[in-house]
């Protein structure tokens, strides 16, 4: 029978509220998502209050300001604070978004709301598990595939080749459009979802990789790929501004010449 409501356990209660900085003039709200997997409670969202004179400008400086200066149980990951190693993937504002390169200055509202990417099993607090989204990026062979014998030195690619590689090489595997699609959120079972479609597209359009036809058969499958119906959520999401409904849009094309 389809469960209509969440179940006991999820429903998210109304959380510790921590003090307000002493002798602080400029502070701002932050809500945060909070569940610890060892505690056996519900989840909650806990407030935190921010001298914002003393904090830097991105999302992740608060976390890391409220982590460090009031609650050093606040779990969430982070590396390169940069926009490159995509850990710190998270919603901010109802947005799925890097921590690092969102500026506490984008989020409109005065009270700063931040949950974990939506849809997705929680390890603990911001933290979500990634390990069915890796593992869909893996079936894809996200490497080079060839047949011929290897170059004496490195595989060749003319300037042109290497141009169709922009917009794709770029993904940091953050997360952020697969959990922000409404097809991935009802058969990420089953549809690999956007990230891994655009990975599976850049190794397909690759002029070097000699495995297309192998790699096309593996996504003809009603779940896979066709799953996509163009919300277009993924590409309105992406950190990194790149447009995975389009990867996806190439490879159908590419499906439908194969067979004409
Ligand atoms: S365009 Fe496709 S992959 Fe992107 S959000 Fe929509 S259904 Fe998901
Ligand atoms: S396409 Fe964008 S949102 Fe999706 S995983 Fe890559 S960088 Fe993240
Ligand atoms: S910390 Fe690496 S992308 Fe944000």
């Amino acid at each position: 029978m389809v469960q209509l409501t969440l179940p006991k356990n999820s429903t998210i209660r109304t959380g510790k509220t921590w003090p307000k900085p002493e002798g602080a003039t400029n502070v701002r709200q932050f809500q945060i998502y909070r569940w610890n997997p060892d505690d056996g409670k519900n989840p909650q969202v806990d407030t935190y209050f921010i001298d914002m004179d003393s904090c830097g400008p991105m999302i992740l400086d608060a976390l890391i300001k409220i982590k460090n200066d009031v609650d050093p149980t606040l779990t969430f990951r982070r590396s390169c604070r940069e926009g490159i190693c995509g850990s710190c993937a998270m919603n901010v504002d109802g947005i799925n978004t890097l921590a690092c390169i969102y500026g506490l200055d984008e989020v409109q509202k005065d009270v700063v709301k931040i949950y974990p990417l939506p849809h997705m099993p929680v390890v603990k607090d911001l933290i979500p598990d990634l390990t069915h989204f890796y593992a869909q990026h893996a079936s894809t062979m996200p490497w080079l595939e060839t047949k011929t014998n290897r170059p004496a030195k490195e595989w060749k690619q003319s300037i042109d080749d290497r141009k169709k590689l922009d917009g794709l090489y770029e993904c940091v595997m953050c997360a952020c459009c697969s959990t922000s699609c409404p097809s991935y959120w009802w058969n990420g079972d089953r549809y690999l979802g956007p990230a891994a479609l655009l990975h599976a597209y850049r190794w397909i359009i690759d002029s070097r990789d000699e495995a297309t036809g192998e790699r096309l058969d593996d996504l003809e499958d009603p779940f896979k790929l066709y799953r996509c119906h163009t919300i277009m959520n993924c590409a309105k999401t992406c950190p990194k501004g790149l447009n995975p409904a389009k990867a996806i849009a190439e490879i159908k094309k590419m499906m439908i010449e194969r067979h004409v």
